[in-house]
């Protein structure tokens, strides 16, 4: 009796679904393809039972949707019904191939349809391609689980990594796959492409508007700190009905995605699964050949050969660490850094930092164009060569704090590197230069509705470091050198926070001034110290070069501000357009933007605007203030200026970090290599 019951209850009770309220659970996967709509790479495996969204092939991909919609809105509420809650568990397993590195990874996906019609490979993970990729009628939400660093400017420079997504495969947030011990602040990494098992939880929560994320091996209980916990309102997005369900994709690298059990709930917690009916994660897939039957003598003979294949290359494999380490020369504290890139990867990448390959050379050092060898993406790496390999540890933690900066307006740090006394820094890679390169050099001009579109565009990166990160960035170098603008002509600020990096592990307790002659606040000449309203003064002077084309100090060491003032007191403004625009310019806007950089420059500190208010005077949100008291531009202040500006030009020791500031200087005159 009790062994036909135990199959009745294997056959029939795999699943149970409530079609009212859109609970369910696969306890393992067992005969539940009535259940689910499978479509190019996903199947389910028989016997086990668990669902294969992709095998190793290259650039396949697999979808596995619930074959009922989910109704996520209460239409008979009101006023104006709120998403509902819903929340999901399962278990997954990255299966890497036996040999080398494999991708691209898998996402649960809330979706308009089952098909994903046009979801593309690697990065994209069957969800979206290039074309739809961030477009906002796609009304897809997603969870990705990433095994595979570097998707084109996206937050996701590391591998390995959990985000949540919205129209696009740019993540809201993400985080580094780990998970929270006890509720602590320790957390505790997972790799997801360890092969094993590993359970995940997806909650969102209508009325607080909020999604969490949790994931932990298979043998912890749910953690309860979520790994990210963001607050997204999630009615703006999604559709009346949606599908649920997973997509997976492989590409140049591959993995076997599986799901061995899940539960939904809308409105709910998701049901438990019985872990123990779960099936096993699949064996690695073999190759066909290995399972046919051989001789006893060639399995001898096979045998034999193996052993001592193994050996010889468990011998070269600890030559080549030993020889390696000695090569990298890690330290201890080193292994903790998402954001280190390996030395020898940046040594393929930049054909081992071979002359042809440099693209720039900036404030400080030289800057490279590389391939990764494992991503191939374009990266630049600049390569900063210090004299005392102190404070390297900060600098180290720095750089990783500053690596999870993220918008579409600065120049993404991807990770660092380290090798005696050189510091490697990866960047995003820019295309189209930089913007002193394209306002002075010869080439196209630039219009004036791309000169608007990249004011405005340094002035959001510029208050995102200063009000919209975690904590306030100055960025203390801004200049037009330090603007690159990208394929879509928008700007792109660079080198943000360098400044201070650099001065970590300096002895010297002298203030350090780090900037670029003609854009260094009278305050900041003064004093040393460099603050936000500093930044801004940059911007503005930066503001007037973009308008007039023409650089902040003349070659007679005329200043681009001094003659914006008396410009602007002879009422004769518009002379300091760029000639090169032919007058074809919005003169409402050319106005603005002059009085706005007069006024960000302005001597005073406390007259100079917030980058906040930039962005509202740049966007027609405020008008600009009047300020008729332009005298306190006086030709005193302007004079000192000069004389000091002077100063530092022609003795190079009188500040504490000649180095660097003669060295930016230098920038300004020769910035980008064609
Ligand atoms: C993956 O599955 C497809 C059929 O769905 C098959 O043709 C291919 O050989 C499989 N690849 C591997 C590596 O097993
Ligand atoms: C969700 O559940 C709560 C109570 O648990 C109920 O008040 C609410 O109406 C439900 N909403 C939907 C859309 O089912
Ligand atoms: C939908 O909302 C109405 C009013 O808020 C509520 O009475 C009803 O129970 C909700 N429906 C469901 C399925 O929860
Ligand atoms: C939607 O959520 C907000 C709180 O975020 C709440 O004030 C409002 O009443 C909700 N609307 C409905 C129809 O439940
Ligand atoms: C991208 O996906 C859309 C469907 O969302 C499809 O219509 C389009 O053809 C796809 N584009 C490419 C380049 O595959
Ligand atoms: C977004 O997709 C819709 C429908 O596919 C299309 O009409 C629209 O042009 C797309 N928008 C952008 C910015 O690509
Ligand atoms: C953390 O949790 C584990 C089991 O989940 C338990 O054995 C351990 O005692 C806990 N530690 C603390 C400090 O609560
Ligand atoms: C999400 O996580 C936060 C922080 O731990 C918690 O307060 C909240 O209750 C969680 N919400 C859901 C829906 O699990
Ligand atoms: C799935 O069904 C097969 C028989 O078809 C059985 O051998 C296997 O154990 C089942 N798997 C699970 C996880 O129940």
């Amino acid at each position: 009796m009790a062994i036909p019951f135990y199959f009745a209850f294997l056959l029939f009770f795999p699943i149970f679904s409530q079609s009212q309220t859109h609970d369910f659970f696969f306890n393992g996967f067992n005969g539940s393809e009535s259940y689910l709509s499978l479509d190019n790479g996903a199947s389910i495996i028989k016997p086990s039972g668990a669902l294969r969204l992709t095998n190793t092939s290259n650039y396949v991909i697999g979808h596995a949707f619930y074959q009922q919609p989910v109704q996520m809105f209460n239409k008979t509420s009101s006023p104006s019904p709120n998403a509902s809650s819903f929340s999901t568990y399962f278990v997954f397993a990255i299966v890497p191939p036996s040999s080398g590195q494999g991708g691209y990874g898998l996402a649960f996906t809330l979706s308009p349809s089952k098909e994903l019609l046009g979801g593309g490979t690697d990065h994209y993970l069957g969800i979206f391609n290039s074309s739809n990729d961030g477009n906002s009628s796609n009304h897809i939400f997603a969870v990705e689980f990433d095994t595979v660093s570097g998707f084109q400017e996206n937050a996701d420079t590391e591998g390995n990594h959990v985000g949540i997504n919205i129209n696009s495969m740019y993540s809201e947030a993400s985080q580094t796959a780990s998970y929270y011990i006890n509720n602590t602040e320790r957390s505790r990494d997972m790799f997801l492409e360890s092969g094993d098992p590993i359970q995940a939880w997806i909650e969102y929560d209508g009325d607080a508007k909020v999604v969490n994320v949790t994931i932990s091996p298979i043998d912890q209980n749910k953690p309860i700190k979520p790994l990210i916990s963001r607050s997204i309102d999630l009615t703006d997005y999604l559709l009346d009905t949606m599908y649920v369900g997973f997509s997976a994709s492989t590409g140049k690298f591959s993995s076997s995605h599986y799901i061995l059990g899940w539960s939904f709930s809308l409105n709910g917690t998701a049901p438990p699964l019985d872990l123990s009916l779960l099936p096993p994660v699949p064996l690695k897939e073999k190759d066909p050949s290995s399972s046919s039957y051989k001789p006893p003598i060639i399995a001898l003979i096979v045998g034999f050969c193996s052993v001592t294949v193994i050996l010889l290359g468990l011998l070269l494999s600890f030559a080549w660490h030993k020889w390696k380490n000695q090569y990298e020369n890690m330290e201890e504290w080193e292994l903790d850094c998402p954001h280190r890139f390996r030395y020898d990867h940046l040594y393929a990448a930049t054909k081992g930092f071979k002359e042809s390959e440099i693209i720039g050379v900036g404030g400080f050092g030289a800057v490279y164009k590389g391939l990764l060898p494992t991503s191939a993406n374009e990266v630049a790496v600049k390569k900063i060569t210090r004299n005392s390999p102190q404070g390297m540890r900060e600098f180290a933690a720095e750089i990783e704090s500053l690596g999870r900066l993220r918008h579409k307006n600065l120049v993404n740090l991807q990770g660092w590197c380290k090798r005696k006394n050189d510091l490697l820094l990866v960047y995003d890679y820019i295309p189209n230069g930089s913007l002193d390169s394209l306002l002075y050099q010869n080439g196209p001009v630039l219009n004036w509705e791309q000169r608007y579109n990249i004011i405005k565009g340094i002035a959001a990166g510029l208050l995102y470091l200063h009000e919209e990160w975690e904590q306030v960035v100055i960025h203390r170098d801004i200049k037009s050198s330090n603007v690159l603008i990208d394929a879509e002509m928008n700007a792109r600020l660079g080198d943000f926070g360098l400044a201070r990096l650099y001065d970590h592990g300096t002895q010297s307790h002298t203030t350090n001034i780090v900037g670029t002659i003609g854009y260094i606040a009278p305050e900041l000449a003064r004093s040393g110290t460099a603050s936000a309203s500093s930044d801004v003064f940059a911007y503005g002077v930066l503001l007037l070069e973009v308008a007039s084309g023409r650089r902040p100090v003349g070659s007679n060491l005329f200043l681009l501000v001094d003659w914006a003032i008396e410009a602007q007191q002879l009422g004769r403004f518009l002379d300091l357009v760029d000639p090169k625009l032919n007058s074809n310019y919005v003169v409402q806007e050319m106005e603005l933007v002059l009085k706005l950089g007069l006024l960000c420059s302005h001597q005073k500190p406390e007259v100079r605007p917030t980058m906040r208010q930039v962005v509202r005077y740049l966007n027609g949100d405020d008008p600009l203030p009047v300020v008729d008291n332009w005298s306190s531009f006086d030709s005193s202040q302007s004079s000192e200026m000069r004389s000091r500006f002077l100063e530092v030009i022609s003795s190079d020791m009188s500040f504490g970090c000649c180095n660097s500031l003669s060295s930016t200087v230098g920038f300004s005159s020769n910035s980008t290599r064609a």
